[in-house]
C-alpha cells in the first residue's frame, strides 16, 4: 500500500512543539558501545561458524554477485549465476493439486478464494518441515496477505458491488500457510494438513491485558475475548518456539464513520476509509453502529503454523498501532524482546520485553509468554544517544487521571501514550532486523516528504477538515527535510542487552540517487542508488537484505526518475555501500524474505505488480501495466512468492 500509508494523524507537534523533548533526557552512558567489526565476528563465530568461512564471506559479501542494473523491465531480474522461479501465487490453491484452481478471469468465489493464495503478498516467515527438523527440502511458509485490489479481484472490478465480493476480499485478506517441497522442477506447495487461511473471518482469540477490556466488546462478542478475522497483515516475524507472528498494520481504512470520535482520528478512522466498501454488507465495520470493533484491529496475532486446529490469538499487550513488523530477539537472560514500527508520518519505534524467560528445551511453556511484559517506546536524542521510555500504567503520566486508568487502555490506545511520554516521531518506521549475533537492531524509515515543510493545509486522514496542522522539524534521527528517499538508522542497546533502557545509535545510509543534483537529498549513499527502503532482513549469516517500495505515483518521476522499478539490495553493515541484488517487475514493490537453513534457497514476494498510480487496477484493462507472473497466459498481474536458487546450487551469498 503507498499512499493510503502516508498519512497523518499525530498532531501532537503542534499541541506540545516538543516543550518536553529536552525536559525528558537522561544521563546517557559517556561511551559509544556500537558493536566493532571483530565484536560481530566474534559473535558469528560463537554461533557454529567457522571463522574461516565467516572472514571469507564477510570481505566478499558484495563482491560474490554482479549488481543488476535500474531495469523498466517487466520481469524480475537477478544477477549472473543465479535464477528465479515463481512458487506460488494469488489465486493458487494452498493444498497444491488438490484445491481449487485459479480462473484467470477472476470468477473464483469466496469460497474458492478461502482455499487459495490471498492477494498482496507480504511479509514471510519459513518453519522447516516437519517440525523440529532442520529440512531445507520441505517447509511450511507462512505469507501475509496485505490487501486486495477489488479492480483485480473480481471479473468486473468493483462494479455491482456485493456481500459476495466483500466475502471475496476477506478472504483474500489475512495468511496463508502452505508447505512448499524442493523438487527437481523447482519449488512447489504440495498438499498437508497444515495447510490453511487466516481470513478477515477467521476467530482469533483476544489475549494479553485488553482480553475482556469494555472497549473490547462488541455486540456479537459481549465478553470481549474472540474476534473475526485478522487483516492488512503487513509485515512479521517468527519466534523461537516455531510461531509466526503477522502484523496488522493499515486497519483503519476498512472501518468508515460520519463522526469519528477524537480516539479514532488519532488512528486515521474516518467517514471514507479507504475504499474497500465492507461497511456496506458487514455492519461490524460500520463504526458508527459498531465502534468498539475497530479496536480489536490493529495489533500482532501470533499463529501456530504446525497446527492447523489452533486458533490464532491477537497479543494485546504488545500494544496498538499500525503495525509494520514485529522482529524477535532473545536477551542473554532469556527474556523475548520485539521490536515493532508504527508505520505512519510522524509515529514511533516501540519495543516489548517479556516478564518471564523462553527456555529453548520447554518451547511449550512459552505458549502465552507474549501476554506479559514491558512495552517501551523509543526516544532518540542528540549525540547519537536514545533511551526507551516505558509505557507502564502509573508511570510517565500514564494515569486514570490522564485518560490511562489501566495496562489495557494503555495497549488498546498505545498511540496517545507514546504521545504523552514524549516519544520521537519518526519519518514512517517499516521493518526492523536484528543483527543475528550482534543483536545490534536496524530499521527502515521509508519516506516523509512533510518532514520539515512547516504548515499544511489539510490533514489527509481527517478528509473532511482542512485545519492546518505543521509538521514536525527535521531532528537528529531525522535528519532531512522533505525525505523523499527515506534512510535506514541503527542502534546498540546498551551493553549489547536487548532489555536494556538505554542506545546508542546512528543513521546507517540515507537513500538516494548521486546522479541527480540536489546534494542534500540525492548525493550521500555508496554503491547503488535506492530509495524508500521498507523491507530489512537479516539472513541467518548476518548479510542485511534491503527491499524497497518506492510509490508507484513516483517510480520514474521526480527523485526517482532513474527508478523505473522497486528492487532489493545487500547492505555491507561496516562500510554503509548497497549493491542491487534484484529489481521487480512493473509497479510492484519487493518484500518479504526468509530462507531454507542451509542459505541455498531465498524466497521473496512480488507485491502488487501492474499496480497503477491510482493503486486499483482497471477492471477492463487488468493487464495494462504489468503481466507478471503469467504473461500471455494471464489475465491479470498476480503477487507471487519467488525462489531465488544459485545455478551452481550453493549458498546465496558465498
Ligand atoms: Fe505495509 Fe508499511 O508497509
Ligand atoms: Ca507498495
Ligand atoms: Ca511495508
Ligand atoms: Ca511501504
Amino acid at each position: 500500500m503507498n499512499e493510503f500509508d502516508d498519512i497523518y494523524t499525530n498532531t501532537r507537534f503542534d499541541r506540545e512543539r516538543h516543550q518536553h523533548m529536552d525536559a525528558l533526557a537522561l544521563k546517557s552512558p559517556k561511551r559509544r558501545f556500537m558493536l566493532s567489526a571483530s565484536v560481530s565476528m566474534v559473535g558469528l563465530t560463537a554461533m557454529g561458524l567457522p571463522a574461516a568461512a565467516l572472514s571469507r564471506e564477510r570481505k566478499t559479501i558484495l563482491s560474490v554477485f554482479n549488481n543488476v542494473p535500474l531495469s523498466k523491465l517487466d520481469t524480475i531480474t537477478v544477477p549472473k549465476g543465479y535464477s528465479w522461479h515463481v512458487v506460488n501465487a494469488w489465486g493458487d490453491a494452498i493444498q497444491g493439486a488438490q484445491g481449487p484452481v485459479f480462473k484467470h478471469d477472476a470468477s473464483n468465489t469466496a469460497a474458492d478464494q478461502a482455499l487459495q493464495s490471498g492477494m498482496h503478498h507480504d511479509g514471510m516467515s519459513l518453519f522447516p518441515y516437519p517440525k523440529g527438523s532442520q529440512s531445507s527440502t520441505n517447509a511450511l511458509l507462512a505469507i501475509n496477505h496485505e490487501y486486495t485490489d477489488d479492480g483485480l479481484l473480481h471479473s468486473d472490478g468493483m462494479a455491482n458491488w456485493s456481500a459476495e465480493k466483500v466475502r471475496k476480499s476477506q478472504a483474500a485478506h489475512g495468511v496463508s500457510v502452505q508447505l512448499v517441497r524442493k523438487t527437481a522442477d523447482g519449488w512447489k506447495t504440495q498438499p498437508s494438513i497444515e495447510a490453511r487461511r487466516v481470513t478477515a473471518f477467521t476467530p482469533i482469540e483476544i489475549s494479553g491485558p485488553a482480553r475482556g477490556h469494555v472497549l473490547m466488546k462488541t455486540a456479537a462478542d459481549a465478553d470481549g475475548v474472540r474476534v473475526l478475522g485478522t487483516l492488512n497483515n503487513c509485515a512479521n516475524g517468527e519466534t523461537p518456539w516455531g510461531t509466526y507472528l503477522t502484523c496488522e498494520e493499515n486497519f483503519n481504512g476498512y472501518f468508515v464513520t460520519t463522526t469519528p470520535t477524537a480516539e479514532e482520528k488519532r488512528y486515521g478512522i474516518n467517514d471514507k476509509g479507504f475504499g474497500y466498501r465492507w461497511h456496506e454488507h458487514d455492519a461490524r465495520f460500520n463504526s458508527a453502529l459498531h465502534p468498539n470493533e475497530a479496536n480489536r484491529f490493529g495489533w500482532v496475532v501470533e499463529i501456530d503454523p504446525y497446527n492447523a486446529d489452533a486458533v490464532p490469538k491477537k497479543r494485546t499487550a504488545l500494544g496498538r498501532f499500525k503495525h509494520e513488523g514485529a522482529m524477535v530477539t532473545q536477551s542473554s537472560d532469556g527474556k523475548i524482546v520485539v521490536y515493532m514500527g508504527d508505520d505512519e508520518r510522524n509515529e514511533y519505534i516501540y519495543k516489548f520485553v517479556t516478564k518471564n524467560i523462553h527456555d529453548p528445551k520447554q518451547p511449550a511453556r512459552s505458549v502465552d509468554i507474549l501476554d506479559e511484559g514491558t512495552l517501551y517506546v523509543a526516544k532518540f536524542s542528540k549525540d547519537g544517544k536514545g533511551e526507551w521510555l516505558p509505557l507502564v500504567h502509573g508511570r510517565n503520566g500514564l494515569t486514570a487521571e490522564n485518560g490511562f486508568a489501566s495496562q489495557a487502555d494503555i495497549c488498546i490506545k498505545t498511540r496517545q501514550a507514546a504521545d504523552r511520554v514524549g516519544a520521537t516521531m519518526m519519518d514512517r518506521p517499516e521493518w526492523l532486523a536484528v543483527h543475528p549475533t550482534s543483536k545490534q537492531v536496524y530499521v527502515t524509515l521509508t519516506n516523509n516528504s512533510r518532514r520539515g515543510t512547516g504548515t499544511e493545509s489539510a490533514n489527509k486522514t481527517d478528509g473532511t477538515t482542512t485545519a492546518a496542522t505543521t509538521n514536525p522539524r527535521t531532528d537528529d534521527a531525522n535528519p532531512r527535510k522533505d525525505n523523499a528517499m527515506g534512510h535506514i538508522i541503527r542502534w546498540s542497546e546498551f551493553a549489547n542487552n536487548p532489555t536494556a533502557t538505554l542506545f546508542d545509535w546512528d543513521i546507517f545510509v540515507l537513500g538516494g540517487d548521486r546522479n541527480l543534483a540536489d546534494n542534500n537529498k540525492h548525493n550521500s549513499n555508496k554503491g547503488d542508488v535506492f530509495g524508500a527502503p521498507d523491507g530489512l532482513w537479516f539472513d541467518p549469516a548476518g548479510n542485511l537484505w534491503v527491499q524497497t517500495d518506492i510509490s508507484t505515483s513516483t517510480l520514474g518521476k521526480g527523485d526517482y526518475v532513474n527508478m523505473a522499478t522497486n528492487m532489493m539490495l545487500v547492505a555491507d553493515t561496516e562500510t554503509g555501500e548497497l549493491k542491487r541484488f534484484l529489481t521487480g517487475p512493473l509497479g510492484c514493490e519487493i518484500t518479504g524474505a526468509a530462507m531454507t537453513p542451509d542459505r541455498k534457497t531465498m524466497f521473496i514476494n512480488v507485491q502488487h505488480p501492474g499496480e497503477s498510480p491510482s493503486e486499483r487496477a482497471d477492471p477492463a484493462n487488468p493487464k495494462a501495466i504489468s503481466s507478471f507472473p503469467d504473461g500471455d497466459k494471464g489475465q491479470r498481474p498476480r503477487s507471487a512468492t519467488v525462489a531465488i536458487t544459485r545455478d551452481d546450487g550453493k549458498v546465496i551469498l558465498s
